[in-house]
C-alpha cells in the first residue's frame, strides 16, 4: 500500500509532455493476438495495467519485450487458452482478450472480469456480441469459456455505446466470415486508434470514430508498427491540476480534438486555455465560476475526468452541480473530499458542490481517478494531505507526482 503527503502549491508551472493513452495501448496490445507476424507498439508507458496485459499476452504463449516506451510483441507457439484469476483480477480490460483468441483460437476461457469500485462493470454487451458472431458461452466456476466452430458476420446493435464491447467485437469480427456492423457503437479515439492499429494489419473495418462500424472479415491478419494516441484522461488531469493552483502549464502531445469537453467545461469555468498544433497551455487567473456538468459517452464529458473537476470544483465559489451517468459507483472520491472540508450533497448520481476552502487531511484513494483526484485537492487545501492506497493513481499516471513536483508542486512518497 503506498502512500504520499502534500502541501498546497501556490501555483503550477511549466511544461509536461504526455504520454501514450493507456485506454488506446490495453486494446491494441490485446489485438496483437490477431496477428501472424511480430508487431512494434510504440508509446507505450510502463504503467501496472499495461504489464498487466503483457504478462496475459506471455500466459498466452507470446513473447513481449519492452525497449523504453517501446512494446514488440511475436507470435510464439500458443501455450494456454485459459486464463485464471489471478492473471485477470488485476485489470478490467483483461476481457479484451477474448474478442481476438476467439476469432484467431475458437476457444478461451477466462476468470470472469467481476465489480469493481466504481461499479459491477458487467460483460453482457460483449457476450451478446458474440453469440450473434457464432460464438458460445458457457459459465461455470467463476469461468465464462467461450467458443465456436466458425464466426460469422451479423448485424449487432449494442444497447448502450460500450467502449470495450466496441472493440472486443471489433476484433472478434476482424476473421469472421462475411461483414459484420456494430450499430450504436461507442465512438471514443480509442476505438478509432485501434481500427487504425487493426487496418495496418491488413483488417478492413470502416467507420470507426462513428456510431456505425462495419468490419469484412479477412482470413489472417499481418504483424504492424503503431503508435498510440497521447493520453487524453492524463492530459486533463494535468489540466485540471493547473486550473485548481492557479497555475500556468502547457501541456504537450496532445490531440486537441480529444480534449474538446475538457477544454469546454475549463473556459466555463473562467479559465483561459490556449490551443496550439499540439499542445495545450491552462492560464487560471483569478476568474473562477461554478459550473455544472454531466459524464456521457464521448464526445461527451468523459466519466473518467469526473473525479477530478469535482475536486476543482470543491474549491471555487458557488455551487455546481456534477452528474455522473456513466458508472453507477463513481463518487466515492466525494466522501474523500468532505474529510477535506468540501461541501457536498449528492442524491443518486447527482452531487450539488458548494465550494468551500480545503483543508489538508488523511484520505484514501479508492480507484485510479479518485486517487488523481484527491491529488489535486491536496494541492490546493490549506496544510499537509495524507492520500493511501495511492497504488491506484500509478495504475494510470506514468511519473504522476515526479511531474507534478517539476511543476512546482511537492509530494513526498512514503512507501
Ligand atoms: C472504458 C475505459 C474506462 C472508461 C470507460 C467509459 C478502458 C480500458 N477503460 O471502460 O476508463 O471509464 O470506458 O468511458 O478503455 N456496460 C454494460 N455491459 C457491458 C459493458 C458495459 O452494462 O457489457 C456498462 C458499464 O457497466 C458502464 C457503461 O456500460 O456502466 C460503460 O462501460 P464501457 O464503455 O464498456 O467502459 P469500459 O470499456 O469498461
Amino acid at each position: 500500500m503506498s502512500k504520499i503527503v502534500l502541501t498546497k502549491a501556490d501555483t503550477l508551472q511549466g511544461c509536461v509532455k504526455i504520454n501514450g493513452a493507456k485506454n488506446a495501448a490495453l486494446p491494441i496490445l490485446a489485438a496483437t493476438l490477431l496477428a501472424n507476424e511480430p508487431c512494434v507498439i510504440k508509446s507505450i508507458p510502463p504503467l501496472a495495467d499495461i504489464e498487466n496485459m503483457c504478462e496475459i499476452l506471455k500466459h498466452a504463449g507470446y513473447q513481449v519485450r519492452r525497449r523504453n516506451t517501446t512494446l514488440s510483441i511475436q507470435p510464439k507457439p500458443l501455450k494456454n487458452l485459459k486464463f485464471p484469476y489471478e492473471l485477470t483480477n488485476k485489470l478490467r480490460a483483461s476481457f479484451l482478450i477474448a474478442g481476438p483468441l476467439l476469432a484467431k483460437y475458437k476457444h478461451l476461457e477466462i476468470s470472469y472480469p467481476g465489480g469493481c469500485a466504481i461499479g459491477a462493470r458487467p460483460v453482457d454487451l460483449h457476450l451478446k456480441g458474440f453469440e450473434a458472431l457464432g460464438a458460445i458461452i458457457s459459465k461455470q466456476n467463476g469461468y465464462i469459456e467461450i467458443f465456436t466452430d466458425k464466426l460469422t458476420g451479423n448485424k449487432i446493435y449494442l444497447d448502450f455505446p460500450s467502449v470495450g464491447a466496441t472493440e472486443n467485437l471489433i476484433m472478434a469480427a476482424c476473421l469472421a466470415e462475411g461483414q459484420t456492423v456494430i450499430e450504436n457503437a461507442a465512438i471514443e479515439p480509442e476505438i478509432t486508434d485501434l481500427a487504425n492499429f487493426l487496418n495496418s494489419m491488413g483488417a478492413e473495418i470502416s467507420g470507426a470514430g462513428t456510431d456505425t462500424i462495419k468490419i469484412s472479415g479477412v482470413k489472417d491478419l499481418s504483424g504492424a508498427d503503431h503508435r498510440v494516441i497521447p493520453d487524453r484522461i492524463e492530459a486533463g488531469t494535468y489540466m485540471v491540476a493547473a486550473a485548481a493552483c492557479h497555475g500556468h502549464v502547457t501541456v504537450s502531445n496532445v490531440i486537441c480534438e480529444h480534449l474538446k469537453p475538457i477544454i469546454a467545461k475549463l473556459r466555463e469555468s473562467g479559465i483561459e486555455v490556449i490551443e496550439n498544433y499540439n499542445s495545450v497551455t491552462v492560464n487560471a487567473a483569478e476568474r473562477f465560476k461554478p459550473i455544472d456538468l454531466k459524464t456521457l459517452p464521448y464526445p461527451g464529458f468523459p466519466t473518467d475526468m469526473q473525479a477530478q473537476f469535482s475536486s476543482y470544483l470543491s474549491g471555487i465559489p458557488g455551487t455546481s452541480i456534477v452528474t455522473e451517468t456513466i458508472f453507477e459507483n463513481r463518487f466515492m472520491h466525494l466522501g474523500e473530499l468532505k474529510r477535506m472540508g468540501a461541501n457536498i450533497k449528492t442524491e443518486g448520481r447527482t452531487a450539488v458542490i458548494e465550494g468551500a476552502a480545503l483543508t489538508g487531511a488523511k484520505v484514501k484513494a479508492t480507484d485510479l481517478r479518485a486517487g488523481a483526484a484527491l491529488v489535486i485537492a491536496g494541492l490546493h487545501a490549506d496544510g499537509e494531505t495524507e492520500i493511501s492506497d495511492c497504488q491506484y493513481i500509478t495504475r494510470g499516471y506514468y511519473q504522476f507526482y515526479e511531474n507534478l513536483n517539476q511543476l512546482g508542486a511537492n509530494i513526498v512518497r512514503i512507501d
